[in-house]
């Protein structure tokens, strides 16, 4: 990682932190159950990625970070109600996430599928605020909230799971070419369309012109599928101490880039998205430097 990303990484990830920790302090009418639930997976250590998508898709068109960090927080909420829901055993069935107890087997079902629900509409009630905040005009909140509903909804990252939980034991099942298309449909939705969203929402905020989102967007599609690309893979090889989560996969059947093209086809493809991601970034110049990082961290990393 550039030590230019890595400070970035930690400055987002500390303001970030701060604002979420307000957000959900202790309310008067609330049960401190389900709060003291959300706030477990909250800050159990995730890498804040989609927060600095947000922060600097706001830089790329000329914004401040400093001004995007309520919805960076709101869509690290909608992400982390995402995985609640994905760990629980109706879904993945895992017990370890971020290095820790998931939240169902430190609280319960019932509990965690609370949680998921309280940190996705808490999300729209703190979306909403950064609008404000921001004294964005009325069409653009409609907007914002819009992109951030479709990314998270039946036609992003709701459908993309809905849609992996139907090829659960699909070898065997699937033509080939069909089991190609529904992968790169799983993998552009479960996972690309929030992280599309948090860079439009950076946009949005921050007044980017139509030309930029459209780039942002193409950008975002293709580090979306990397970005899952390489989750395939580290399910396989990674180190899973410094995971925090033991992969499970193979165990559930899961039509993955790694079950269906291999470990070397898989690396491949995603290298070629982020040869991609970096050419929707070239208008951008130097503003663009530390979404280039990120594109190849994404594929990198070992957590
Ligand atoms: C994991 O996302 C789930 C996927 C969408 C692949 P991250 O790897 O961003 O998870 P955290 O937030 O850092 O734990
Ligand atoms: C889940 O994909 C993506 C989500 C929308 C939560 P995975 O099921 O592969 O994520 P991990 O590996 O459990 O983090
Ligand atoms: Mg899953
Ligand atoms: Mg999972
Ligand atoms: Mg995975």
């Amino acid at each position: 990682m550039t030590t230019l990303l890595q400070r970035y990484l930690e400055t987002t990830s500390r303001r970030v932190d701060a604002v979420l920790d307000r957000l959900l302090s202790p309310k008067s009418e609330e049960p401190a159950a389900i709060r003291k639930a959300m706030r477990y997976s909250l800050f159990a250590g995730g890498k804040r990625l989609r927060p600095c998508l947000v922060a600097a898709a706001a830089e790329c068109c000329g914004g401040r970070a400093a001004r995007v960090l309520k919805a960076g927080a709101a869509i690290e909420m909608i992400h982390t109600y995402s995985l609640i829901h994905d760990d629980l055993p109706a879904m993945d069935d895992d017990n370890l996430r971020r290095g820790k107890p998931t939240s169902h087997k430190v609280f319960g079902e019932a509990l965690a599928i609370l949680a998921g629900d309280g940190l996705l509409t808490l999300a729209f009630e703190t979306a909403a605020q950064s609008a404000q905040d921001c004294d964005l005009g009325s069409k653009a909140t409609a907007e914002l909230i819009r992109v951030i509903a479709v990314g998270a909804g039946t036609s992003g990252m709701v459908g993309g799971q809905a849609a992996d939980l139907s090829a659960e034991r699909w070898q065997g099942r699937l033509a080939r070419g069909r089991a190609r298309s529904l992968l790169e449909y799983i993998h552009l939705h479960k996972t690309g369309s929030l992280i599309t969203a948090s860079l439009e929402a950076g946009a949005i905020l921050a007044g980017g012109s139509p030309a930029a989102r459209r780039r942002l967007r193409a950008y975002g599609r293709a580090i979306g599928l990397s970005f899952q690309i390489a989750d395939d893979i580290l399910d396989v090889v990674g180190d899973k101490k410094k995971l925090g989560k033991k992969g499970s996969d193979a165990a559930n059947r899961k039509l993955t880039f790694v079950s269906l093209y291999g470990l070397e086809e898989a690396r491949a493809k995603a290298e070629s998205l982020t040869r991609e991601a970096h050419r929707q970034l070239r208008s951008f110049g130097s503003r663009g430097q530390v979404l280039h990082d990120l594109a190849d961290y994404i594929i990198a990393r070992d957590r």
